[in-house]
């Protein structure tokens, strides 16, 4: 039911207006001064507005102004109504938005016309607003959706890299083994010996050395291969201590890589989260590609996400490797190369991600950044890996990527992040990797419909 509040001092008018309003089967609300009638709009949100313009105390126009500059009630359609010769007040009152005007004396059909016109105007409003209301309701659920899915292409990344880097600490873990029970039984050879000595020492404090004593020291030394011991336990501590640094490493770079982050900026060493990534993706790439880094040593700190950072690396790490495997196979004839370059651009830091594999061709370049778009079989790619890179790029990082390819030669992706902030006006504080630099307005991600790159080698 429309609600049409009647603002006017007269009583005699506004019973007028009542049943002009009333016949069109309207709900009239009734006030006699400017104060009241706001008062009335504030509680009960009318959907049309009668307004006279000639009022004592607050008149009409100064009632028009306070509604118009409020938010909650200028949408509300105001008509105003004016005697004879107030031409300026019809003027003012429309500049100041007001939706129409009806002259007193006024016939009712048109009086009703203009109640209607302005009923249906705040009914085509309202169902913008719960148009609008719908379509926001729906950006933000398909942004938390967005959100699950690269938090869920994440996860399932972790867990397949999990099995090569079971594979990389097992290595080390056995040889490991292997040398402590070397040791174990070395040790035992070089107790039983200290044991004839031992006994020697004790014969010649003595006094009673004996010929059969010496023999017997002679044939321990020679039993236990002295020689080799002390050429081969040295050798097994130090290869033992590898290995546990090399399981250290792995464990230091599981922790950097899978940093939770703190869903704020934080100054990020580059390089050092690229090697982190690296190795603990190992077990993706070694078997097809030697690995080449070329860090600029002198790269700044940069404003990163750090667990959105090394998603990114990792999703283009994983790409160069399946790329490079599809052009040396299972075949022994050699591997591919993986360069991972960084260096500072002016305001900007570099990275690109080289590989020696298939190349992009010039018909799908335009898609590969589209949500879902996979040449891999199931199970090897579902083609969110550059979606989701672009989005943290661009979106929550304010960087760039592109590719250049070549089919037949590589492909080499190339991310660009700001060394400053965009999103934060003042200069981020550096005094070292764990400084602080906080970006509370993360903007969520969202995915490019459509290309946002340039490609083709030299191009
Ligand atoms: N370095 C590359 N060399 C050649 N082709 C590539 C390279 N990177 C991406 N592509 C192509 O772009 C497509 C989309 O890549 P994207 O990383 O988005 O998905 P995916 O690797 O197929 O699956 P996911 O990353 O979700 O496991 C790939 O299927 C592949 O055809
Ligand atoms: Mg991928």
């Amino acid at each position: 039911m429309t609600k049409v509040l009647v603002v006017d001092d007269t009583p005699d008018m506004v019973r007028l207006i009542r049943k002009v309003v009333e016949d069109q089967g309207h709900d009239v609300l009734e006030a006699d001064n400017g104060p009241a009638a706001l008062a009335i709009v504030a509680a009960e949100r009318p959907d049309v507005i009668l307004l006279d313009v000639m009022m004592p105390g607050m008149d009409g126009i100064e009632v028009l102004r306070r509604l118009k500059s409020d938010d909650r009630f200028r949408p509300i359609p105001v008509i105003l109504v004016t005697a004879n010769g107030e031409d300026r007040d019809v003027i003012d009152g429309l500049d100041r938005g007001a939706h129409d005007y009806v002259t007193k004396p006024f016939k009712r059909e048109i009086l009703a016309a203009r109640v209607r016109s302005a009923a249906r105007s705040k009914e085509d409003h309202d169902r913008l607003l719960e148009v609008n209301r719908q379509l926001q309701a729906e950006i933000a659920e398909r942004e938390r959706m967005q959100r699950e899915l690269a938090r869920a292409q994440k996860l399932e990344a972790i867990g397949r890299l999990a099995a090569g880097i079971a594979h990389e600490i097992n290595t080390p873990a056995q040889y490991l083994g292997d040398n402590t029970r070397f040791l174990q039984e070395a040790f035992g050879d070089v107790d039983r010996l200290l044991g004839s000595f031992e006994r020697l020492l004790e014969a010649a404090k003595q006094g009673t050395l004996t010929d059969e004593l010496v023999n017997e020291v002679d044939r321990a030394v020679r039993d236990a291969d002295l020689d080799y011991l002390t050429a081969e336990v040295p050798k097994a501590i130090g290869q033992s201590l590898e290995g546990i640094e090399h399981v250290a490493s792995i464990v230091r770079a599981m922790k950097e890589f899978s940093h939770p982050g703190s869903g704020h900026k934080t100054a990020v060493d580059l390089n050092r989260a690229i090697q982190s990534t690296l190795t603990v993706s190992r077990g993706e790439w070694k078997y097809v590609a030697d690995l080449v880094t070329d860090f600029d040593p002198d790269l700044p700190l940069v404003p990163c996400l750090p667990g959105d950072f090394n998603q990114v690396i990792l999703n283009l790490v994983v790409n160069a490797a399946h790329a490079i495997a599809d052009v040396v196979g299972d075949a022994p004839t050699g591997k591919g190369t993986l360069t991972v370059h960084t260096r500072r651009d002016g305001d900007w830091a570099e990275i690109r991600v080289e590989d020696t594999g298939t190349g992009i061709p010039e018909g799908i370049r335009d898609n590969v950044f589209d949500h879902f778009f996979t040449t891999k079989e199931v199970g090897k790619g579902t083609g969110q890996g550059l979606a989701i890179a672009h989005a943290i790029v661009v979106k929550k990082h304010g960087g760039t990527i592109t590719f250049d390819t070549e089919v037949g030669k590589g492909t080499t992706f190339i991310v660009r992040l700001p060394v400053n902030d965009p999103t934060q006006p003042e200069e981020a504080e550096r005094p070292g990797a764990a400084a602080g630099v906080s970006s509370s307005a993360d903007p969520p991600i969202s995915f490019p419909l459509g290309a946002g790159h340039s490609h083709g080698l030299g191009g």
